[in-house]
């Protein structure tokens, strides 16, 4: 029998030189063609936050498609973490550098209480930079990150490192 870490690195399609020479691009993409898959993947994730959460923030785009459904089954509510000019106000900004160029991601600030323990999830930790700009939002709201969830992590890119110091919850199903 399979792990889940097996099955998931079954489904993902590494695909070589894409968007650009160089690079190669993991495709989550197959992963939401099994929905047995999909549910062990949520459950999870949620067996590891259990009355350990108050809030998920899932980020733009491919942080949403687990990410809502892990809140629901948590419980607790599901807040959109959006690259910036999508979201209505009230929002609060934070920008930070990407290779070439720099990106700004916003959330609604009356979204997250006080005090709140959040679970910033994403599908893919590469250089950390979305993932620590997300946790900046959350210091910004005066709530707590208790938890980094991803599905998969590019571990050359050394983002755990990068995460660690806001805490040392880094879940990844796989590597
Ligand atoms: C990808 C991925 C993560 C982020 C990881 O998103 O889905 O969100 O990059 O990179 P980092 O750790 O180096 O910050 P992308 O910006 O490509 O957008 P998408 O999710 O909307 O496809
Ligand atoms: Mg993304």
């Amino acid at each position: 029998m399979l792990t889940l870490q097996q099955k998931i690195d079954q489904a993902i399609v590494n695909v070589p030189d894409f968007p650009t020479a160089g690079i190669q691009y993991k495709d989550i993409t197959p992963l939401f063609l099994n929905p047995t898959l999909s549910q062990e993947i949520i459950d999870a994730f949620v067996a590891q936050a259990q009355g350990k959460v108050d809030v998920v923030c899932g980020i733009e785009s491919r942080g949403f498609l687990y990410g809502v459904q892990i809140a629901h089954q948590l419980n607790v509510p599901f807040v959109l973490i959006r690259k910036a000019g999508k979201l209505p106000p009230p929002t609060l900004a934070v920008s930070y550098d990407l290779e070439y160029g720099s990106a700004t991601i916003e959330l609604n600030k009356n979204y997250i209480p006080k005090g709140a323990r959040v679970m910033i999830h994403d599908d893919i930790l590469a250089t950390g930079g979305t993932a620590a700009a997300a946790a900046e939002l959350i210091t910004l709201c005066e709530a707590q990150v208790v938890q980094f969830s991803f599905i998969a992590t590019l571990g050359f890119l050394n983002g755990k490192e990068k995460l660690t110091p806001i805490t040392s919850n880094i879940i990844s199903l796989t590597t």
